[in-house]
């Protein structure tokens, strides 16, 4: 899935504020995730996942920091990503249905902050290029 030159233009843009507010944006789209789609859970037995928690919060860094990196690697993404896709498919083995219901939230939590800025044209272009980062750390699965 390639982004147009406008669809990285308004990926970059839109990421300047994010990571702003990278930490609190990652918590936030964790918690929506395990609250709206609580089967997301089992992947995190180990885990505090209440409200807050240290653990939730330090994950939802880690999750935004690996979008940063994509941001920053926008036209070479699976190079960026190379070592969490292989993670995500023969450690993890996270069921890809799952990459769209943290996509999702993540794209709530960053519309819910920047209502203004989050346009038709910005939303798409979040939603494509976070498909792109989905595809990339699903793509390994065998
Ligand atoms: C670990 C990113 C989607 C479950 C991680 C780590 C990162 C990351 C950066 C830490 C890797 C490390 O410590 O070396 C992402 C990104 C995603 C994504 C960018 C999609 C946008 C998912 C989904 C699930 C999931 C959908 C399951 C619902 C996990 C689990 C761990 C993990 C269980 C290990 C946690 C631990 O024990 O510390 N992910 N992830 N990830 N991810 Fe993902």
């Amino acid at each position: 899935m390639t982004l147009t030159q406008a669809e990285k233009a308004a990926v970059v843009t839109i990421w300047a504020k994010v990571a702003t507010q990278a930490d609190a944006i990652g918590a936030e789209s964790l918690e929506r995730l395990f609250s709206s789609y609580p089967q997301t859970k089992t992947y995190f037995p180990h885990f505090d996942l209440s409200q807050g928690s240290a653990q939730l919060r330090g994950h939802g860094s880690k999750v935004m920091n690996a979008v940063g990196e994509a941001v920053k690697h926008v036209d070479d993404i699976r190079g960026a990503l190379a070592k969490l896709s292989e993670l995500h498919a023969y450690i993890l083995r996270v069921d890809p249905v799952n990459f769209k219901l943290l996509s999702h939230c993540i794209l709530c939590s960053v519309a819910a902050r920047y209502p203004s800025d989050f346009t038709p044209e910005v939303h798409a272009a979040w939603d494509k290029f976070l498909s792109s980062v989905s595809s990339v750390l699903t793509e390994k699965y065998r």
